[in-house]
């Protein structure tokens, strides 16, 4: 039986599109046809409409006007396109915030904001949340069974925190509750005798601020899980008339990069579909790092819903709020875009259609320039795209069918950032997830980016790299992946501290942790950046950084030591057999070399391999794969800027564009085939 899980349900193939602002050219409606010609012209079957477009729709209080909007969505209905509906919350009209400031947000200084800028209101203003669903309604009752819209884009990009007066009411609330009403388990929970910060009620309680408490480790991590709260009953409250009028139309919200402020493990339970914006700094080292990099944002917006994403925006050339805005060299421009695909994504779209002729956005890169024509490389490459977009539509749906993931999780990145200790600039916890992702996307693995707290029965491998806040459930989930067979990765610092950023008492790593591995840990050395330790694995001798962990076997067998240091001698990784499975312990960092090795051995253990023959590819070179359960496809990249790689497939397959039937496979620089079986 085959399996599609569609990201839009509504709309069975990829949809090739863009953010379309066309009311920035209301004033010269030749423009409009002219867009027409040239989505068709550039293979574009969507639009995405509506994002900042409160203003015109409701330019005055309860006065609504969505001329423009029926116009729109009629005119890219019968050019053969679909539309992505937004939501206008992300920015609000001047009348709104003149007639009721509670809708601005008060800043971590305690100042309330001005009419200015944008994706910056009160998330808790009852004024603003109704105002919103008033918009909303209307919305979904004009166009939510047009068949046009396939989907709904919930305002754009949440981000941010807001501390004033109805904020920080609810905040306490918030706390009421996990606490039981109960001040004293608070304080215990909060550890607030030390320097005497005992709270008498909760009423004493502020959010962390510039001039307010930031020591309570557990308070800031409550105010930011309050925040991740907060914005989901934000969305549910925008979605409620929205799914109550078009409940066959999915529900998205763009999600970003290296995004700190809220935890998309939570937020992703309020919305159908992942989406996200993604603008890689390529060309700016090795492309390679960089693909890999953005890999793991595209490995982990699929794993939220674990079905196809939507990759909602990337720039068909630059972008203009980096220190240095430079266009996709020819090749990579679309390349990238196919990554996505390779990675799950059910889309490729770009910010924006039509490059705006004012303000702060006029430099970005968009489809169509300020030349208006179909005549320029960056236009060609995305005609391109859109037609290699639909020679693979039957791979539109599929799924990917990971057998090794990296679990990454907010709450332990804030409680690492909490953390006084170790290094206090630059745990790189960032950083250290990707290294254990590139292990998988060096070897052509599939991989998922998944949650602590996910169900990790499908997967035969887990790094959970410094894991450092594991609360009980999450030793639960750990434990019982390794009794039913699993292979876990643990490092340093893992099970340092509970929920509310409690350090574990009667050792490391927490509870039941210690027999999973086998070992126990009594201290790290913290290196200085230029020094370097060294570790033996396999008799080979590997360089570490950063960490180096003291760490004790009870049950575990050593694989690697170190060599040097007051520790010299005494184990650097070991193995634990516990219940079906093992638990590798990795009390150190290292710069890469050691981590390979023991992946190889790991992976040929547990019989896991890449989706090519060979599982050592060439530099840049990587290889993905999607599947409807009786047809796979693969998809092969190559990001090296200068070298042609040569690979050798399983078994021969079909090249999706060309039709040719093929074993080995050469990759010019740059480069991506995709196969079926
Ligand atoms: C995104 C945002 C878009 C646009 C784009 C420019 O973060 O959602 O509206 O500003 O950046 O790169």
């Amino acid at each position: 039986m085959t399996t599609k899980k569609h990201a839009c349900p509504t709309y069975p193939h990829f949809l090739h599109g863009a953010d379309y602002n066309p009311e920035q050219w209301i004033h010269d409606k030749s423009i409009w046809d002219k867009d027409m010609e040239l989505m068709q012209l550039a293979n574009c079957n969507e639009m995405t409409v509506g994002i900042f477009s409160w203003a015109k729709l409701e330019p005055q209080e309860g006065q609504f006007d969505f001329s423009f909007l029926d116009e729109i969505i009629d005119r890219v209905g019968k050019n053969g396109g679909k539309v992505i509906l937004s939501t206008p919350s992300g920015a609000r009209p001047h009348w709104l915030a003149d007639k009721y400031p509670e809708v601005l947000r008060v800043g971590p200084d305690g100042v309330r904001e001005h009419f200015r800028e944008r994706h910056n209101h009160c998330f808790t203003s009852p004024v603003y949340r109704e105002k919103v669903q008033i918009i909303n309604r209307k919305l979904a009752e004009r166009y939510g069974q047009n068949p046009t819209v396939v989907a709904w884009h919930i305002s754009n990009e949440y981000s941010g925190d807001c501390r004033c007066p109805l904020c920080q009411q609810a905040f306490r609330d918030f706390l009421r509750k996990k606490y039981d009403n109960d001040i004293n388990k608070l304080n215990l929970a909060y550890w607030t005798t030390f320097w005497s910060k005992t709270f008498d009620s909760f009423d004493q309680i502020e959010p962390p601020g510039k001039y307010t408490e930031t020591g309570l480790h557990g308070l800031n991590l409550d105010w930011r899980r309050f925040v991740t709260a907060q914005t989901m009953s934000f969305i549910e409250n925008e979605t409620a008339p929205i799914r109550e009028l078009s409940p066959h139309l999915p529900v998205t919200i763009n999600m970003m990069f290296e995004f700190y402020d809220l935890n998309y493990h939570e937020v992703s339970k309020v919305i159908d579909i992942a989406s996200w914006d993604s603008y890689p700094e390529w060309h700016n080292g090795d492309d390679a790092d960089i693909a890999q990099k953005t890999a793991f944002w595209h490995d982990l917006y699929r794993s939220l819903k674990k079905r196809p994403f939507l990759l909602m925006e990337s720039t068909p050339s630059l972008v203009n709020w980096k220190p240095y805005n430079k266009p996709k060299r020819p090749g990579l421009d679309v390349l990238s875009s196919i990554q996505a695909v390779a990675h799950g994504s059910d889309s490729v779209q770009y910010f924006q259609w039509r490059k705006s002729r004012g303000s702060s956005e006029k430099f970005h890169g968009a489809v169509v320039g300020h030349d208006g024509t179909g005549e320029t490389r960056v236009f060609r490459s995305v005609q391109k795209t859109g037609e290699v977009l639909k020679a693979i539509d039957q791979i539109a749906g599929t799924v990917t069918d990971a057998k090794a993931a990296v679990i990454f999780d907010w709450e332990n990145m804030w409680a690492l950032d909490n953390c006084q200790g170790y290094a206090l600039a630059g745990k790189k916890y960032w950083e250290t997830c990707y290294a254990f992702h590139k292990v998988f996307w060096q070897r052509g693995i599939d991989c998922d980016i998944v949650s602590p707290k996910a169900d990790l029965s499908g997967y035969q491998i887990v790094a959970a790299p410094m894991l450092y806040l594991t609360d009980e459930e999450t030793v639960e989930n750990l434990t019982s992946f390794v009794e039913n067979g699993g292979t876990l990765c643990g490092t340093y610092m893992l099970g340092t501290v509970d929920g509310t950023d409690l350090c574990w008492l009667g050792g490391i790593p927490a509870g039941k942790l210690k027999d999973v591995f086998g070992i126990t840990a009594e201290e790290i050395d913290t290196l200085y950046p230029v020094e370097r330790q060294h570790a033996q694995l396999f008799g080979k001798e590997h360089e570490l950084v950063d960490y180096c962990e003291v760490i004790h076997p009870s049950s575990a067998q050593v694989l690697a030591s170190y060599t040097d240091g007051y520790y010299a001698g005494t184990p650097a990784v070991t193995i634990n057999s516990y219940g079906k499975g093992q638990a590798v312990y990795i009390a150190c960092r290292d710069t890469g070399s050691m981590k390979d090795d023991l992946f190889d051995h790991l992976l040929g253990n547990i019989g896991l391999a890449g989706n090519l023959a060979d599982s050592s590819l060439p530099h840049g070179v990587t290889a993905h794969s999607r599947t409807n359960g009786e047809t796979s496809y693969l998809f092969l990249e190559n990001y090296d800027p200068a070298s042609t790689a040569d690979v050798t497939l399983k078994q021969p397959m079909t090249d999706l564009l060309t039709g040719e039937t093929v074993h080995h496979v050469t990759l010019p620089p740059y480069s991506f085939r995709i196969f079926k079986s």
